[in-house]
């Protein structure tokens, strides 16, 4: 697998696509890798959850935010959306495994790729919950309305969708 830890340029040309396919193809997979290698552990976690539950119920969803390229396109981030494994409410979802890989960051695709979730998340959730301990991803989820909580070790935000 090609790292895409070296710094490379791309055109100014990117686009967040939903992925439905349950097998992940090779150039997300050097992401979480590259995720990994920067220090994310989490991420790493990514391809065997997704193996074990493709995150494609009503209301979940894998996002990737992609650098046109000629003959296609390059991984720059991801983010998913999926039932909270961690409460028993039926009603509440997840954000989870949300990475922009260091060529991609400060373009505002972490933005884009949480619209896209929130759009999804939407008519199918009630709350959603989300952990992160990075003050930047803190920030941008709280300017969506995301409010910190404490007391929880699974969660350090949550959003009423005030649905169902
Ligand atoms: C946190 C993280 C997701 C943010 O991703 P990102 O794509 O850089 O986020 P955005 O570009 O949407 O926003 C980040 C900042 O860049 C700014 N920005 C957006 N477009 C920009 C542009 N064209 N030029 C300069 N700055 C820009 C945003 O205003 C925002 O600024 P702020 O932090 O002062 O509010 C990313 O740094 C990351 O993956 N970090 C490591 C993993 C991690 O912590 N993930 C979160 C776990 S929940």
């Amino acid at each position: 697998m090609t790292s895409l830890l070296q710094p490379y340029s791309f055109g100014s040309e990117t686009f967040i696509t939903p992925w439905t396919d349950p097998v992940l193809p090779s150039p997300l997979l050097s992401l979480v890798a590259d995720g990994v290698t920067e220090g994310y552990e989490w991420v790493g976690d990514f391809p065997t959850c997704w193996r074990e539950r493709p995150f494609l119920d009503e209301g979940e969803g894998l996002f990737v935010a992609w650098a046109q390229e000629q003959d296609g396109g390059i991984p720059l981030g991801m983010a998913c959306l999926s039932a909270d494994p961690h409460v028993a409410d039926p009603d509440t979802g997840r954000l989870r495994y949300i990475y922009l890989h260091p060529n991609g960051r400060r373009r505002g695709l972490a933005e884009r790729l949480l619209q896209a979730c929130l759009a999804r998340a939407q008519p199918r959730w009630r709350r959603l919950r989300l952990h992160t301990v990075n003050p930047l991803a803190a920030r941008l989820y709280e300017r969506y309305g995301f409010l910190p909580i404490t007391g929880e070790a699974q969660a350090t935000h949550a959003l009423d969708l005030g649905r169902r």
